[in-house]
């Protein structure tokens, strides 16, 4: 396993991994953060958990790009790949991805969030787009993500007015899955991640490629897809399982192996 030094990796009895940010004071996801994050997510991959659950310090998730790295077009250049490397893989790794989110996920943090599949914010959580107030846009994929989560007029006004938005209203708007008590948090987040991890993972991943690539695609596309990967899910070990344990147990019953 890497050495890590700006984040940990945990991998828990119950098959949940826990990627917690652990850079300094505000989390900037710098690009040796990235780097990192990206390293970490190979590693899952190679030899995947149930279930991630990807979180940051308490008062901050993360405070965005260090901005103490920019510079002019060509940094911009770098620093965007590298946001996009890393965050692309969080949102490629084949397993249900939660973000656990207490306090500020602003820029590239609020970016992060949304490369996860859901997020669960504390009621102290605050996210945001702020990269305006910088006088530049977002380059971690929040003028992508974000209005697929939250709509095009949404994310337009967060992104161009670069207003924070609080746990309640990001519950409401949709860029928040779940609000809960900050102390409950992570036992929140750790509990839904350990009863995906005992299901059917491999039918888990075909799952979230196939809503990931429909939402891309026309509904006509969409479809086909679905019909192949409804065909694909029929070969996995759960599939026989799960219908079997149906047809003898009822529903509910089912111990998957993941394959
Ligand atoms: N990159 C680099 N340094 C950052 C940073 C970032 N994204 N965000 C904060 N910092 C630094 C501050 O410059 C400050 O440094 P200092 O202690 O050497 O003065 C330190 O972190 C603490 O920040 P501060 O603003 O004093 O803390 P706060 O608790 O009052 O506010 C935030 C925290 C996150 C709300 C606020 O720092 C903020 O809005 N940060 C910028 C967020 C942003 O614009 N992100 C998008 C980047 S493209």
């Amino acid at each position: 396993m890497a050495e890590f030094e700006l984040l940990t990796l945990q991998r828990r009895d119950d098959d949940v991994a826990v990627l917690t940010l652990a850079n300094g004071k505000v989390n900037a996801l710098s690009r040796e953060l990235l780097a990192e994050i990206e390293t970490a997510v190979d590693e899952l991959v190679a030899d995947p958990p149930g279930a991630v659950v990807i979180t940051g310090g308490d008062r901050l998730f993360a405070a965005g790009a260090d901005i103490s790295q920019f510079g002019g077009p060509d940094e911009a250049a770098v620093i965007g790949a590298g946001f996009h490397a890393a965050l692309d893989a969080v949102a490629a790794l084949p397993r249900f991805v939660i973000a656990a989110v207490s306090g500020f996920a602003l820029g590239g943090g609020c970016e992060l969030a949304l490369a996860c599949d859901y997020r669960i914010a504390s009621e102290r959580a605050v996210f945001g787009q702020p990269e305006i107030l910088l006088g530049i846009v977002p380059g971690g994929g929040g003028t992508q993500r974000l209005p697929r989560v939250v709509g095009a007029s949404r994310a337009k006004e967060m992104c161009i007015t670069g207003r924070q938005v609080r746990a309640e209203e990001a519950l409401r708007i949709g860029l928040a899955d779940e609000v809960v008590a900050p102390d409950a948090l992570m036992a929140r987040a750790l509990a839904l991640a350990a009863e995906v991890a005992t299901g059917a993972l491999a039918a888990q991943a075909i799952c979230k490629r196939l809503i990931d690539e429909g939402v891309e695609t026309s509904l006509t596309h969409g479809l086909q897809l679905e019909r192949v990967g409804f065909v694909e899910v029929f070969r996995t070990d759960d599939a026989r399982i799960g219908v079997a344990s149906f047809l003898e147990h009822g529903p509910g019953n089912a111990t998957f192996t993941g394959h």
